[in-house]
């Protein structure tokens, strides 16, 4: 049998990666086979049958018309290192097959942790799982309720159910009433609006858990970290790589103020397993390589950089709709997400009818709903999408 496709393809590698290069249009779904072919098209055949779904069916994240959601676009350099990881397909379960994918992994998470008051922490694929992950390290500590503000984002609630611990809701900071069996969840960038709630709320819970998935890059940024004054003291933090440090999904940080007890705490021995599996999942790749490539190329400044430019363009953003005759903000922008809509038509309305490619994202506040623009994109342009919105709304009045 012939085994070459598990050796470098040059033909194959150098096609896809042209492939980046040319403007491919979208392709249609409809012309992929509809069941499991009994013969395969090959790999490269394989891949030009694709290109046209995947690369020319994508949503530019990085359009200067996209402000929309979380999602940033990724630089360069995560593809490379992102490919190089999937070409050696590391475990970090076993020590024997991700020597120094393990590594890798320990030492982004050291570079990051001291920005946050935390010892160390591990990768995660996402802020649901990392928050889940610090609960449960609350709960192995002690803790037998989860409270969270009512604007906490859902994986809070998600976690307190897998978790089996009762979930409260509060309001206000101010009126939690006990909270000594309790881990506090604290959110620093609230996923609807940005907002930072108090990082010296809740002092007398059991465990505190800071919810940085959106806005903790911030605190690599000299003109933004005192956003985040205050999360040195929380017990855990989960941040989100793969929205503000641009990395491919699905990529995130659980970091804890003293990690080794907390690991102690959320790890389990298997008879197959060399050293034991701390966290929720089992196996896992090499998804710090991408993330140490990214802090490697642009270091602290770069990194920060991009973020203070994002954050202007959430100023740029207000000025324009707060200038305008037809738009309001709810606020001036929190942590770079900015709440808007027109005086007379519906935020729903306008982003259904957004032409060129102009994306709007939506949400509902105190029952009312508003168009969301999240500064993830350090390549949007404010004046295109109020202008693509302005465009919407004249069809619509
Ligand atoms: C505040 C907050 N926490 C947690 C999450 C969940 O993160 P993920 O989608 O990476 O699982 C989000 C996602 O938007 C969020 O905004």
């Amino acid at each position: 049998m012939d085994h070459s496709a598990f050796s470098p393809n040059d033909e194959g590698l150098s096609w896809s990666v042209r492939a980046l290069f040319d403007h491919i249009a979208d392709g249609d779904l409809a012309e992929l086979p509809i069941e499991l072919p009994n013969v395969g098209h090959g790999p490269l055949a394989a891949l030009q049958t694709l290109a046209p779904v995947v690369l020319g069916g994508a949503r530019d994240l990085g359009a200067p018309g996209f402000f929309a959601h979380m999602d940033p676009p990724t630089p360069w350099v995560t593809w490379a290192a992102t490919m190089w990881a999937s070409s050696r397909n590391q475990n970090l379960l076993h020590p024997d097959t991700a020597p120094n994918a393990r590594e890798i992994e320990r030492l982004v998470v050291s570079w990051l942790a001291p920005f946050f008051g935390m010892s160390g922490g591990h990768l995660t694929p996402g802020s649901t799982v990392a928050n889940l992950t610090a609960l449960w390290a609350a709960r192995e500590a002690g803790a037998r309720e989860v409270v969270a503000s009512s604007d906490s984002h859902l994986s809070i609630r998600k976690s307190a159910h897998i978790l089996g611990m009762p979930f409260r809701a509060i309001d206000d900071w101010n009126t939690t009433g006990d909270l000594s069996d309790s881990v506090a969840v604290v959110t620093a960038g609230q996923t609807s609006t940005g907002e930072i709630e108090p990082l010296d709320a809740a002092t007398s819970a059991l465990w505190r858990h800071v919810d940085a998935a959106w806005a903790g890059p911030l605190r690599l940024s000299e003109r933004h970290r005192h956003l985040l004054d205050g999360v040195e003291n929380f017990d855990s933090a989960s941040v989100s790589a793969h929205k503000w440090l641009f990395q491919p999904k699905e990529s995130a940080v659980v970091f804890f103020a003293d990690h080794e007890p907390a690991h102690a705490s959320i790890s389990v021995d298997g008879a197959y397993l060399a050293v034991p599996n701390v966290g929720v999942l089992g196996s896992h790749g090499a998804t710090a390589t991408p993330l140490l490539a990214t802090l490697l190329a642009y270091g602290r400044e770069g990194i920060a950089a991009l973020l203070d430019h994002s954050m202007d363009l959430a100023d740029e953003l207000y000025r324009l709709v707060e200038s305008s005759n037809d738009f309001d903000a709810r606020s001036a922008p929190n942590a770079g997400v900015l709440c808007w809509r027109h005086r007379s038509v519906s935020a729903a309305d306008i982003t259904s009818n957004l032409s060129g490619n102009a994306f709007i994202s939506t949400t509902i506040i105190d029952g009312e709903p508003w168009l969301r623009s999240v500064a993830a994109n350090p390549m949007a342009n404010a004046d295109v999408v109020v202008s693509a919105a302005r465009v919407a709304s004249a069809q619509l009045t």
